[in-house]
């Protein structure tokens, strides 16, 4: 019962910080220690990852922000979605550290240091949608390494199914251009300062060392909300 009530606590982080109303954004509390996802994933990288690239993405938003006080009600998802309309002086700003802001702390909240499955639902949807789970696997792996230079891979619910997407930079598929649209339920950082340390070129190995620490639980808790 505490360990349920303690993702939908986490859901519910995850939810004001995109969606409520702020006057600044600020970095997530992390819910692990940073040596908690070795081996996969090193303290180093863990630190810096987190406590340098996160945080420069969460003071440059502020700052671009404070450039057009009239933006401060919005919520991270919403200057997302409508990025468009953003004031062109700052929608780069916006777009590449708000998109940051907004990834890191969805890719945070999915790695854990404990062992979890999906649920049955979120098995059965996987099964249904890409032929197994060793398919899917397979095809996310694929989308990871197909993804020149700095992006991510996402799990989407899109028109009610799972689909998965990458998108370059600290692009999302939330954002009103995105190409493909969709509800994250699961996301890969496959910028080289999540892997370089510990894996340096070899992304392929820490896409494989994902599978370990990936918080299948949360992702189950999300594909519920949202499906
Ligand atoms: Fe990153």
């Amino acid at each position: 019962m505490m360990k349920i009530n303690a993702f939908i606590n986490l859901t519910a982080v995850f939810m004001l910080l995109v969606s409520g109303v702020k006057a600044q954004f600020v970095l997530p509390a992390l819910q692990y220690s940073y040596d908690a996802l070795v081996p996969h994933i090193d303290s180093t990288t863990m630190r810096i990852h987190y406590s340098n690239h996160h945080r420069t993405y969460v003071n440059n938003l502020n700052a671009a922000i404070d450039r057009h006080p009239e933006l401060k009600n919005r919520g991270l998802e919403e200057l997302l979605s409508g990025i468009t309309a953003i004031p062109a002086d700052i929608r780069i700003a916006v777009r590449n550290n708000g998109g940051g802001h907004y990834n890191h702390s969805f890719f945070w909240m999915l790695l854990t240091p404990k062992q979890t499955k999906p649920s049955l639902k979120l098995e059965k949807a996987i099964v249904s949608g890409f032929g197994s789970m060793d398919s899917f696997k397979a095809e996310f792996e694929k989308a990871a390494a197909a993804r020149f230079g700095s992006g991510w891979v996402w799990l989407i619910v899109s028109d009610g199914k799972l689909k998965i997407v990458s998108t370059p930079n600290q692009d999302n598929p939330v954002m009103g251009d995105a190409p493909e649209k969709g509800v994250p339920v699961m996301a890969l950082d496959v910028w080289e300062h999540a892997y370089y340390l510990k894996y340096q070129s070899n992304r392929g190995a820490y896409v494989k060392a994902f599978w370990n620490i990936l918080n299948w639980d949360r992702v189950s808790d999300l594909y519920n909300a949202y499906r």
